[in-house]
């Protein structure tokens, strides 16, 4: 079964399976962890992850998930610069899908 690896600066890194179809928050939440998050509905941005590895395993951003990554994405650039987001994958860990075999590597940001 595929895998989903949390890096984290604060917490040892955590390694949980991902079922095909699961999105990345529910299939945390279904072992026992809670990513950060907050209307679970693709809009407030709350959940953003970072994906290290794997991101051609998830189905494509939806309208609502790209209109909220490009929000915080603007957000992001002004507060950390616009080199922050250089070859980043950023992603909503409540929308992102997996759609194929392979595993991730995902940090919350
Ligand atoms: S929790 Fe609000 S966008 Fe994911």
């Amino acid at each position: 079964m595929p895998t989903v690896s949390v890096l984290s600066d604060e917490k040892e890194n955590q390694e949980f399976e991902i079922r095909l179809e699961e999105v990345i928050f529910d299939a945390l939440d279904n072992q026992g962890t809670k990513l950060p998050h907050g209307c679970l509905a693709g809009s407030c941005g709350s959940c953003k992850i970072e994906v290290l590895e794997g991101a051609e395993h998830l189905k494509s951003a939806s309208l609502i998930e790209q209109n909220t990554i490009d929000t915080i994405s603007e957000s992001l650039a002004e507060e950390r610069g616009s080199e922050f987001l250089k070859g980043k994958t950023i992603r909503l860990s409540c929308r992102a899908r997996l759609i194929s075999e392979g595993n991730l590597t995902i940090k919350p940001i």
